[in-house]
């Protein structure tokens, strides 16, 4: 039953956003506990100054690029625009629809997007659950994480911000919680389907709605190396959430590892030439479309709490649940 009273804060949409993320990150409950407790520890070791400069929410949320960037405290939220990407036209936007409350992005802005290089550290997890040694997972990584961060260095991270601190708009950002859901949900697919050719992974990922609506416009799935008729081998969605593009000296280790295909979101042509020479099987899913996929399914719930969502920027809505009306 949908009671419009029901609304929320945008610290508890947040919140909710950050449990979610939790909840279906690959890397389990406990380890991501543990990953708290360590940054509790490294920060109470901290002196006064470095502590004032040191991002306290990273002391309950392991998403650097998942952050509030405009908040409106107390105010509870009935309509959100949201979508893909969310910059000053999409505010404006809002503003021309009326009484919009909330622009929540998917992709990071302002302080989330200064710190995304962060939540790349979960790659190497992921890579290790597929049988990637460790040491071999954080070490290449940590060349391509610190490229990430000088690269994101030279942007104008708050462009986005200061037009909903302008037009008075609550803002915020749900990047990798919503990568993890879209993860998630590819990874009970695909076994539940049991693929034995890489064909038969498009099929199946062009059962799941938003990827048939991609494929109206030319962007569903496809193939980017590999054949429909090769074997899948060990199939590792090691590239649908931690942030961006990981490293593409990973490929050989993927490779010695038994990995035979990945599915992912989106690949630079430099990735996919290593994946190609090490004779893995890329599919991709398509990158607005499994954006979707993970916002949908957090949307979904902000909508059940009787908030109403219009999407736009890309984001192919989609609901898995029946509304009920009271
Ligand atoms: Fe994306």
């Amino acid at each position: 039953m949908i009671k419009k009273s029901d609304t929320m804060t945008i610290k508890q949409i947040y919140g909710l956003a950050v449990e979610m993320g939790i909840k279906a990150d690959f890397r389990g409950k406990k380890e991501i506990q543990k990953f708290l407790e360590r940054t509790k520890e490294k920060f109470e070791k901290l002196n006064d100054e470095q502590k004032q400069e040191f991002d306290q929410e990273r002391l309950m949320n392991p998403y650097s690029d998942t952050r509030i960037l405009n908040d409106l405290p107390n105010k509870k939220i009935k309509r959100i625009l949201t979508g893909i990407d969310m910059e000053s036209a999409e505010m404006l936007l809002a503003k021309q629809i009326g009484d919009v409350d909330l622009i929540l992005a998917h992709h990071p802005e302002g302080k989330s997007l200064a710190s995304l290089d962060d939540v790349m550290h979960l790659q190497a997890d992921i890579l290790y659950q597929y049988g990637v040694p460790i040491n071999i997972a954080e070490g290449v990584l940590k060349e391509r994480i610190s490229e990430v961060s000088r690269g994101i260095s030279a942007i104008n991270h708050n462009r986005a911000v200061d037009a909903a601190r302008i037009l008075g708009l609550g803002f915020m950002n749900v990047h990798t919680p919503a990568d993890n859901l879209a993860a998630k949900f590819l990874d009970k697919k695909i076994k539940k389907d049991k693929p034995e050719y890489v064909g038969e992974i498009i099929k199946s990922l062009k059962e799941i709605p938003e990827h048939r609506e991609a494929m109206k416009i030319g962007a569903g799935p496809c193939l980017f190396t590999g054949s429909g008729d090769n074997r899948t081998g060990k199939i590792a969605l090691t590239e649908i959430t931690g942030g961006t593009s990981g490293s593409a000296k990973m490929y050989e280790k993927m490779a010695q590892a038994g990995i035979g295909t990945i599915v992912g979101m989106h690949m630079s042509e430099q990735h996919k030439k290593e994946a190609e020479k090490h004779n893995i099987n890329v599919v991709i899913a398509g990158h607005i479309s499994s954006d979707s996929l993970g916002m949908n399914l957090f949307l979904d719930e902000l909508e059940k709490k009787g908030i109403e969502i219009i999407p736009c920027s890309g984001l192919i809505r989609v609901k898995r649940f029946k509304k009920t009306r009271n």
